[in-house]
């Protein structure tokens, strides 16, 4: 079971009780597993809340002018858990869908919270985006700067646009999560001057109010080197330009831990640095100090969030190994299958078994990378036993698929003292129309 080594891979509620067996919020993932099924996601309010408040107080205590954090919705959404969020104080949230949006607006967001995001925005993301007035509308692109304005001169409005800057630059993470080399899809390049023409572009129009600069470098990345280096660019581009941003935002992607072998990271290292740099630039350029705008999706729902499954069969590889198959797989975690992602787990009802096996956790899907985790040791197990997967809470749910015809696995929002409200129900191809 966990060690205080692990205890940040685990939600912050989670404690072990007197027999060894693991607790979060004061319930029994065990007991939830038998009377919800699996695949069961339970998410720890408090480490929830927890995160929101840890960035909006460093961002205070680190930033002499106003500072925000958006959650970014892609990291996982739903109707409830968009309604926690919103009842946290003065958080945003950035959406990439007109469904993201309907949902950050149901559940109580105002449009003056919500930026728009997104390489290819439909016709109606953008006229809902302007009709709502909403904080940000992100343009990607000068084709898209030339679709928005298009929208904007039809409806005879003024959008608040911040624009996406790709300052290709590297970052140290894995290829289908880095989003500022020269070679992403992402945002104005600096390199190509499409940057600087839709910077001077914007401001030529009567359409743009031209709030804010936006980058994103990747995900998943525990170096805070790269965000001062994209400011530096931003700021130099901007200046180039004579314009003046009342809005930073370096985005998101600060890396939380998913194994041992995952380094410790202090979140704030990356705030700090992204206000050092900011006001070094603004020294340098003679602007005021901005708003900066975090956009973490990851570190503020991973460590909440949990996975359970139960074990069914198991076999012996020519290698030794030993296989363990459970009842989910690449249709609700696809990150092994997409990123190689490793994973820690444990077997819930095995608290304090010694002899450790080099096992592969495998899914049920009919795809030989339906793989949850590659390499782990785990105790001897039988059918039936339930393992647990921490670090669950973000890219999992919200990539999740119907593989092989497979419901969307049930949810939990779990509060101290064991209280839990639904915030999913598992999906029932009985009652959907998906698989007919
Ligand atoms: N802002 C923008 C514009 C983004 O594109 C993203 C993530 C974020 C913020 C939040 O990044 P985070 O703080 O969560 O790293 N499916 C991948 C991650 C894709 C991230 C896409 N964009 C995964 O499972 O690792």
């Amino acid at each position: 079971m966990f060690t205080s080594e692990d205890q940040t891979i685990y939600p912050i509620a989670a404690a072990l009780s007197a027999d060894g067996s693991l607790t979060i919020a004061g319930s029994d993932p065990q007991k939830l597993a038998r009377d919800f099924g699996t695949p069961l996601y339970l998410y720890d309010g408090q480490t929830v809340r927890s995160n929101i408040q840890t960035l909006q107080q460093l961002l205070k205590d680190h930033y002499p002018s106003e500072g925000a954090v958006a959650y970014a919705s892609k990291a996982y959404f739903s109707q409830r858990f968009a309604a926690k969020l919103a009842q946290q104080q003065d958080i945003e949230v950035d959406v990439v869908s007109l469904a993201e949006l309907k949902v950050a607006l149901k559940a109580g967001f105002s449009p003056k919270q919500i930026h728009l995001h997104g390489n290819n925005k439909s016709a109606e993301e953008i006229r809902t985006a302007i009709d709502l007035n909403i904080h940000a509308l992100v343009i990607d692109s000068l084709d898209e700067l030339a679709f928005v304005e298009q929208i904007a001169a039809e409806k005879n409005k003024r959008v608040r646009i911040w624009l996406r800057i790709t300052p290709d630059i590297r970052v140290a993470t894995h290829p289908h999560i880095e989003t500022s080399a020269a070679s992403s899809k992402f945002g104005l390049h600096v390199i190509t001057g499409e940057a600087e023409q839709v910077i001077r572009a914007a401001l030529a129009s009567p359409y743009f109010e031209l709030t804010g600069l936006h980058c994103h470098l990747g995900s998943q990345l525990y170096d805070p080197i790269p965000y001062a280096i994209a400011i530096e660019r931003l700021y130099t581009l901007a200046s180039e330009c004579g314009y003046e941003p009342q809005e930073i935002s370096p985005g998101g992607g600060w890396g939380v831990r998913y194994t041992k072998n995952d380094p410790l990271t202090d979140p704030l290292d990356w705030i700090r640095t992204i206000s050092q740099t900011i006001q070094q630039q603004c020294e340098r350029t003679g602007f005021q100090l901005p708003k900066i705008v975090l956009e973490p999706g990851r570190w503020l729902a991973a460590r909440a969030g949990v996975a359970i499954y139960q074990i069914g069969s198991q076999k012996r590889m020519p290698d030794g190994t030993r296989i363990l198959a459970v009842d989910g797989g690449m249709s609700d975690n696809p990150r092994h299958a997409l990123y190689q992602a490793a994973y820690s787990a444990v077997i819930l009802n095995k608290p304090n078994a010694k002899n450790l096996v080099p096992t592969t956790v495998v899914g049920k899907f009919c795809e030989s990378g339906d793989v949850l985790i590659a390499q782990i040791d785990l105790p001897e197990a039988e059918r039936g036993d339930l393992l647990l997967i921490p670090a669950s809470g973000a890219y999992q749910l919200s990539m999740a698929s119907n593989y092989n015809l497979a419901p969307r696995p049930v949810v939990l929002w779990l509060e101290p003292d064991g209280q839990f409200e639904l915030l999913q129900r598992r999906e029932n191809p009985e009652e959907n129309s998906w698989w007919c």
